[in-house]
This record gives C-alpha cells, structure tokens and sequence, in this order.
C-alpha cells in the first residue's frame, strides 16, 4: 500500500488556523495532525518521534508546518526542526506563522509589479513606510522589502513597540544587521510621508492607517498597498480589489494594490509551497524568502 501523505501542523497558539488546514488539504497532505501550545522547546522530541516511525520513502511523505502568532517563535522551531533531522531521515517544513510569509510575500510581488510598470522603478532605493508595522505581516513585510534594498521605517502608535520590532526583524533575518530597517512612531507620519515612495498598511483588520488628506500631502507616493480586507480599507478610498488602480485623491500618481489582490498572490504561493513540500524529493525548509521568491515568480509570469 502507497503510504499516505501526513503533515504534521504545529502551532504555539492554542489552535491552528482553520485556513492552513483547508489550504493543506487542498495542497494533496492526506492526514492533518495538530499540536498546539506548543513552545520551541518541544519541536526536537515532536520531530525525532516523527521522523523515526517511517522509512525513508515514507519520511518523504511526511511533513512539518508551523504556524502561531509570533514570527520569531515560528522560525526558531523551524530550525530547531532542521536541527534534530539527519539523512535519511528528513522531512521537508514550512513555517508561515499566521500566514505573514506569505501575505507579506504576495504584497512585495504586487507592489513589485506596480512599481516596475506604472513607475520604471524596482524595490531597490525605495523610501518605504509599514504602517501598522509591528505584527507578523507588518515585520515580515519589512525584513522583505529591505532584503530587495528599500529603505524601511516600520510605524506604530508607540514609538517603543516600533523600535522592538525592527529589532525582531534583525534578529530573524539574514544579514539582519546590513538591512536598511528604523522605526518610528505614528507622531511622525507626516514627516515620513514627505519622503516616502511605497507606504504598506498592516495593522490590524478594519483600521484606516493613511487618511485622504495625507495621500493627497504625500509628494512623492508612488504605490500604497493594503492587506486588511475588512472595512473599513486601511487606506482610504483604497479598494479590496483595486490593483494598480489610480489612488483616489493622490498628487503625485500614486497606484493602490488592495487586499484581495494581495491575497490571490497569498493563496497561490501557500498553495505551490504546501505541494513544493509534498512532491520535493529533497527535503525544503521554506519561510518568507521562499515565499518572497514563488511570489515574485508567480507575479512576473502572470503580470509581465
Ligand atoms: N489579505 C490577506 O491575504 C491577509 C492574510 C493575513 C492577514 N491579513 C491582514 O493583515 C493585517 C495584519 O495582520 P497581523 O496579524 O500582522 O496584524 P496584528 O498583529 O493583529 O496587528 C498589526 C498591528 O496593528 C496595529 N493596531 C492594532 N490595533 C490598532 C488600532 N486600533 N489602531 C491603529 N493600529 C492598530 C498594532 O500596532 P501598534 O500597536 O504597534 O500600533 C499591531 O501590531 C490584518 O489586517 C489582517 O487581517 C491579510
């Protein structure tokens, strides 16, 4: 008998998020097993006890995803995962705690793709605020942008929280340190917007981050990009599926790319990672870089 697919889903959350089951059942995993309240400390007995009760041909149709809430707890467990394996005995994982990696990954691509067609302008050199810029997309959004060489300021109503988060952001990612990363607090949104080619909005669902009056007094915007899908839009006159639609009110030809347009991208590269994961014959540790790369790809094919 063909040994049956299982993805082994772990969380730090006391649960999983009902759309990463959907998502990797949809992506061919057969069995879903979960284990939550997980800490990082318990991933290398989890791991060990999964990968020694099948054969090598079966550890390649085993799998690892991590989710939870906290981007840094995601991507320590994921290594620890990576740790306690050895040939033959590993299985591939994928950590995209609260789907951050790869919404964040699906905004880089669309704000990619605006700016390469509407401004003969790439990531490289842009003055890019994240509004709302301290949760899991927010930061991911950041380390991203940064690693393709934007200057970045994450916002927030605290000027402290900010600060804590660019210092998360260069802890987690590689080279961390060489990333062009500063945070700053909501107090000094018009000074920022005066600068800033790319704003990101990333606070939480139904929140207005960038009002109208500070659109049209921003002189240098080129694309403003929101990931809140719940009304009212994080930018104002910024529509779900607006995708390089002129920003109403905008001076300076500013382009929007709303949330159901990032989230299309999302869906497609949780998807091709959760099957990358299932039909590698290698195994593959995939995160936001990963995400970032199937993003971009997936935005080039479609968009030119
Ligand atoms: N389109 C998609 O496919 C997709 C997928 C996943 C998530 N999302 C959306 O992505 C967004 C970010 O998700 P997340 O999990 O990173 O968010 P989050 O952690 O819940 O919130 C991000 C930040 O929003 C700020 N915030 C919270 N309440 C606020 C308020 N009343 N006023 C102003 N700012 C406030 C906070 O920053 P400070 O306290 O530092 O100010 C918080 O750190 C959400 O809107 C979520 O719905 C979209």
């Amino acid at each position: 008998m063909e040994k049956f697919h299982i993805l082994h889903l772990f969380t730090s959350a006391p649960n999983l998020s009902p759309f990463d089951v959907n998502m990797a059942a949809d992506a061919g995993w057969h069995t879903l097993a979960p284990y939550t309240s997980l800490e990082v400390g318990d991933i290398a007995g989890l791991v060990q006890d999964a990968m020694f009760s099948r054969s090598p041909s079966g550890i390649k149709r085993t799998g690892i995803f991590i989710g939870g809430r906290d981007m840094g707890v995601a991507l320590q467990m994921l290594e620890e995962a990576r740790k306690v394996m050895f040939p033959p005995f590993q299985m591939s994982v994928l950590a995209d705690p609260s789907g951050a990696f790869t919404t964040a990954a699906g905004m880089i691509a669309a704000v990619g793709t605006r700016l390469r067609r509407d401004h003969a302008a790439d990531w490289k050199g842009m003055n890019s605020l994240i509004l709302g810029g301290t949760g899991p997309v927010g930061m991911a959004a950041a380390i991203l942008a940064a690693e393709l060489g934007a200057s970045v300021t994450i916002m927030s109503r605290s000027a402290e929280k900010a600060l804590a988060a660019v210092e998360n952001c260069r802890t987690y990612a590689a080279g961390g340190d060489a990333l062009s990363l500063a945070g700053a607090a909501d107090t000094d949104k018009a000074e920022q917007l005066a600068g800033a080619d790319v704003v990101l909005a990333t606070a939480a669902a139904g929140i207005e981050v960038l009002g109208a009056a500070e659109i049209a007094a921003a002189p240098v915007l080129k694309v403003a990009a929101d990931v809140n899908a719940v009304p009212p839009s994080g930018v104002a006159g910024l529509e779900a599926q607006h995708d390089g639609t002129p920003l109403p009110g905008s001076q300076s030809g500013a382009v929007g790319v709303g949330a159901l347009a990032i989230g299309n991208i999302k869906y497609q590269v949780q998807h091709q990672l959760l099957r990358q994961m299932r039909e590698s014959d290698e195994p593959v540790y995939l995160h936001y870089e990963s995400a970032c790369e199937v993003a971009r790809k997936y935005a080039a094919e479609r968009d030119g």
